[in-house]
């Protein structure tokens, strides 16, 4: 495989970055983009220098030339638009939540491996070097035995009934869209718990736009995690354990800044690399896999993804949230 050949599947605001991210990797070709319209595509196109737009998603994944597509559609369309591009022989990058539930997930992971192709969820945290250090450090004792994860995904974003946050048809509210990094995190640090209790304020339009889970583990660990569309805090995270505490200072997913405190001692502050918006570490997981022959990435499975969807089901299905046609 000479370069990777990219198409970009919508054209929002995170389409955005991910353009910015794949184009700025030596060994990636930007060469398509598809839009529910001619002009988005054009547009996005021109901005980008990405050479064939295509006025419809169906014509984006018939492109012959295209090895993988990313996906960044609202969550509700992840489902459809990536059985549309495996089952036109392409490779995936998928926006999280992969899909907006667990069964849907399965499907559409049974369906890559039927198809012997790539499929990972857009799971950028876990490519961050502040985290891949936090995860250095725990392994490596620092903190002791972990006993309480904490994380706060917390945004006040303006009341819109019809926007992708807001709207149940769009699969709106914190959880799919915020909570599943304070999930990752807590899955990441924990893996999964034996028992999740979840309370959420669900707003006018029936999303969750306030939640609070308290994951418990066998011996007692636990996680709190919390995720707000509708409150403003710090969010930042805390991993605690016997002998300390690591803080991923805000906005934890993708934080350059960690205190390490270890019991006795002065707490320590690292500034850690950062490159570029971010989004280009998980772009060069997906070159190093294909160039691999690989189907699943090593750092986001597709264990992991599948089972922190069935997490976010179990939550949600605590406060009685379903979205149409689920
Ligand atoms: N990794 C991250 O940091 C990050 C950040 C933000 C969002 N996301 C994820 O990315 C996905 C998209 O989020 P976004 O913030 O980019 O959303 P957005 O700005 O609203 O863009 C979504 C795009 O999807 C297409 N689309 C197709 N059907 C649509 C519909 N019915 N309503 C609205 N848009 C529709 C549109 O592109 P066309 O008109 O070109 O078809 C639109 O521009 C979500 O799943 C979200 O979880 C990830």
């Amino acid at each position: 495989m000479d370069k990777i050949r990219w198409g970009i599947l919508a054209t929002g605001w995170i389409a955005d970055q991910l353009a910015e991210a794949i184009t700025s990797q030596p060994d990636a070709d930007c060469l398509a983009v598809g839009s529910r319209s001619q002009e988005s595509a054009d547009k996005f196109g021109d901005k980008w220098g990405i050479p064939r737009c295509y006025s419809t998603y169906e014509a984006l994944a018939a492109d012959p030339d295209v090895d993988v597509i990313y996906i960044a559609t609202p969550h509700n369309l992840h489902y459809e638009n990536m059985k549309l591009c495996l089952n036109a022989g392409k490779h995936v990058l998928c926006e999280k939540p992969l899909t907006v539930n667990a069964a849907q997930a399965q499907e559409c992971l049974d369906l890559a491996k039927e198809k012997g192709l790539f499929l990972m969820e857009a799971m950028w945290m876990k490519f961050i070097p502040a985290v891949r250090q936090m995860q250095k450090w725990v392994a490596n004792g620092r903190i002791g035995t972990v006993r309480l994860v904490q994380a706060n995904f917390a945004f006040n974003i303006p009341f819109n009934p019809h926007s992708r946050l807001y709207d149940p048809e769009l699969a709106g509210g914190a959880l799919l869209d915020m909570g599943i990094y304070t999930s990752t995190l807590a899955h990441l640090v924990l893996g999964k718990p034996a028992r999740i209790l979840s309370a959420a304020r669900l707003g006018e339009t029936g999303v969750d736009e306030l939640n609070t889970s308290i994951w418990e583990y066998a011996d007692g660990t636990q996680a709190v995690l919390t995720s707000t569309q509708r409150l403003e805090r710090p969010c930042d995270a805390f991993i605690t354990g016997t002998q300390g505490y690591i803080k991923l200072h805000e906005n934890f997913w993708h934080s350059r800044k960690l205190t390490l405190k270890q019991s006795g001692q002065e707490a320590e502050v690292v500034q850690v690399p950062y490159e570029g918006n971010g989004y280009g570490y998980q772009v060069r997981e997906v070159h190093d896999c294909l160039r691999a022959g690989k189907l699943e990435s090593a750092i986001v499975t597709h264990a992991d993804t599948l089972e922190i969807m069935t997490l976010l089901d179990e939550m949600r299905s605590q406060w009685g949230l379903l979205y149409p046609n689920e």
